[in-house]
């Protein structure tokens, strides 16, 4: 399975922050934010990584990861996303390293505390099709800038709302999504959003639209650093608080 890291964005949320960086080189605690992704990843075992940025701080990734060796990623490689066109957008970027392979995609302001391997394992096992991530979030207003899944009486998924002025579950989707090769099928139909961007949340619904789609719930802490300043600090005050109480890794 390949990994493709999300970093671009314009980072317009966390100005004037990110006219001096990229918005995936902030600091969480004492790493910069993107770090964090490599890891989970490394950690599950999903060592041949694309990292997919953008913008005019582009370069400072390559200072940071180099050729991924200090991180433990056997083959880094780089895509360059010409304008921010939405996360979609930049999955297609990563076409020609996925291969026909299976693909864990993971947006580089996602932090998790617990191990991903299992939900990786899970994917392998998969016969086909995506699988999402949800994570329990009881504040309906973060759940208003998020996406939100709508299950039924048994738990499957209908579909996807994204950013719902009324959510219909109190779960959000993470952003860490598993596809199959048949994901780069789907992008080219995409169109643009209300908000200009080409949507993973309409490449999510094609899938559940298939009956393809699958889902896990995360343990565990769950963070989307980039979402707003104060979800930044909430993930910040998180990291820091248990590498003091275990003395080690904050997230696994
Ligand atoms: C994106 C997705 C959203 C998901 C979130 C998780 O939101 O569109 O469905 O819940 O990531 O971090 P964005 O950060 O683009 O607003």
């Amino acid at each position: 399975m390949k990994g493709v890291i999300l970093a671009g964005g314009a980072g317009t949320r966390m100005h004037p922050l990110t006219r001096i960086t990229n918005k995936h080189l902030l600091p969480i605690y004492d790493r910069p934010m993107v770090t964090y992704a490599v890891e989970s990843m490394v950690g599950a075992g999903v060592e041949q990584i694309m990292v997919v940025t953008g913008g005019i701080h582009a370069g400072e990734f390559f200072r940071l990861l180099g050729n991924g060796e200090d991180y433990g990623i056997d083959q880094l490689f780089y895509a360059y996303q010409e304008r921010p066109g939405g996360i979609a957008e930049a999955l297609g970027l990563a076409e020609r390293f996925v291969g026909g392979d299976r693909v864990l995609v993971m947006l580089a302001d996602n932090i998790v505390e617990q191990s991903i391997r299992p939900l990786v394992e899970r994917f392998a096992a998969q016969e086909r099709g995506a699988r999402i991530v949800l994570a329990s979030v009881d504040d309906r207003e973060h759940l208003r800038h998020l996406g939100v899944p709508e299950l039924d009486g048994s738990g499957r998924l209908v579909r996807i709302v994204e950013k719902p002025a009324e959510p219909p579950s109190a779960f959000a989707v993470t952003g860490l999504y598993f596809y199959d090769a048949s994901v780069f099928e789907v992008l080219p139909t995409l169109r643009p959003s209300g908000r200009g961007e080409l949507e993973i949340t309409d490449v999510n619904n094609w899938f559940i639209d298939r009956g393809t789609m699958e889902l896990d719930v995360l343990e565990g802490f769950w963070g989307d650093a980039g979402e707003s300043i104060d979800a930044y600090y909430e993930v910040n005050d998180f990291v820091r608080s248990r590498r003091h109480r275990s003395g080690g890794s904050a997230t696994s």
